[in-house]
């Protein structure tokens, strides 16, 4: 029942859902398609719908009752439940051996999170090999799809050598093509007290080395890590080899960090906890996207940034994991939408469009976040009605299904839908 032959277009001898052939999704109870001229509100909902996936791609949707006959090698019956785009993580260091749960539990008993933490993981990191590294990204790649995520974007910033940098860059460009340089993430140990000589190590033949691994540059830019010209210099260095630009801002403390990522055309300033009024409306003055992490602020327990106060302002917004092991150890993206409902003043729609298409956004792209026909055949199958369940069932696993660019890279059990026939929802 999962994926059964269309009539007169039998499956035999293709593999199904390899991104090669064709798929029909029917019977979806409610499809996100992130598409206002598709369907209802700013999220384009449609109802008792299809939709029809082409070599990769979203080639028709519409509904059900006249879904094209004699396309799809496979039809993939979702009995009613709701199919929503694939999440787009924009953030994420999961490239890192070793882990710190005392140090999580040291905070939980009352000490403070400190960016020191970083050094932990650095000699960790340093320490593994290559098998180890990839191991651990792959099996965090893979916990992140089963919770829906098909965009991971991944940082370096634990080796903080010229080697080992583009060594984590080697790593996580085997898992993904949005790949981040994080040089400056900390002061190397090695340069402890000379600030100054690791950003030029940095801006010179760390990134001659690292520029081409990756996509985009980052920085720390927070006190105990760069200060803004120091951050303003990495950023300029990056972007003159053809790098994006996004910044870690405002996580720990009022600061520059917005500031710098405005000035520097940055496409995404991340954490944002601590915003004053000038930052909030130099963000909406530009196009960068505030990215809030609220599973990083809930495993600090630092005050959760207020989304609402910056959709307000017009502000667009993305919702990450920053998954990592010293402040953010997870990979769960429904968590993050909860979180944004509960904590962030997001409603349900909000959230679930920062997970979607305010991520794509935060990565300038216009293939994913959406199921718009043309778009990159990311799609997740929930076992839920309506994906307004992704926060109100916090902390459940409704992730059913997922397909990345048409290929299924989660379990699909399928099969009827204990919701119910679907023609009575
Ligand atoms: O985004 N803020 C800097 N970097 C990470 C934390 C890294 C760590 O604690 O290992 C973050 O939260
Ligand atoms: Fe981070």
């Amino acid at each position: 029942m999962a994926e059964r032959p269309v009539a007169g277009r039998p499956v035999a001898g293709r593999p199904v859902a390899d991104g090669s052939g064709s798929i029909v999704f029917r019977h979806i109870g409610e499809l996100v398609t992130n598409d206002p001229s598709a369907g209802e509100g700013p999220l384009g909902v449609r109802r008792q719908a299809a939709l029809v996936v082409e070599t990769g791609r979203v080639a028709w949707v519409g509904a059900d009752s006249v879904t094209p006959q004699g396309v799809g090698d496979a039809v993939v019956d979702v009995d009613g439940r709701a199919v929503v785009p694939g999440f787009v993580d924009s953030h994420t260091h999961a490239v890192f051996a070793g882990d710190r749960a005392p140090e999580f539990a040291a905070r939980m008993a009352g000490r403070p999170y400190e960016a020191g933490g970083i050094s932990a993981t650095v000699e960790a990191t340093r320490n593994a090999d290559d098998h180890e590294l990839r191991a651990t990204l792959e099996r965090l790649a893979a916990e992140a799809a089963s919770t829906g995520t098909t965009t991971l974007e991944c940082k370096s910033g634990y080796g903080l050598s010229v080697e080992d940098e583009a060594r984590l860059l080697r790593i996580a460009g085997t898992v993904t093509d949005e790949t981040t340089f994080l040089g400056a993430h900390m002061v190397a140990p090695e340069y402890m007290g000379h600030p100054d000589d690791y950003v030029a190590l940095v801006c010179g033949e760390m990134l001659d080395a690292c520029a081409p691994l990756a996509r985009w540059v980052d920085v720390f830019c927070e006190r105990g890590a760069f200060d803004a010209d120091q951050s303003a210099e990495v950023l300029r260095a990056g972007t003159r080899r053809g790098l994006g630009a996004r910044v870690h801002a405002n996580q720990l403390a009022p600061g520059p960090g917005v500031r710098v990522a405005v000035e520097a055309g940055a496409a995404s300033a991340d954490h944002c906890t601590y915003l004053r009024e000038e930052d909030v409306a130099l963000l909406a003055e530009s196009r960068t996207v505030a990215t809030l992490l609220p599973a990083c602020d809930f495993s600090t327990r630092a005050p959760y940034p207020d989304a609402r106060r910056l959709l307000d302002a017009g502000v667009p917004v993305a919702l990450a994991t920053d998954c990592n092991p010293g402040s953010s150890y997870t990979t769960n993206m429904p968590l993050c939408i909860a979180l944004g409902v509960r904590e962030l003043r997001m409603t349900p729609e909000e959230a679930l469009a920062a997970a979607t298409a305010g991520g794509a956004r935060a990565l300038r792209r216009d293939d994913i976040g959406h199921l718009r026909i043309g778009a990159r055949a990311d799609v997740v199958v929930l076992d839920a009605p309506s994906y307004l369940h992704l926060a109100y069932r916090p902390g459940v696993q409704l992730v059913a299904g997922v397909w990345r660019a048409g290929e299924r890279v989660g379990p699909w059990q399928g099969g009827p839908w204990q919701g119910g026939p679907w023609q009575a929802r």
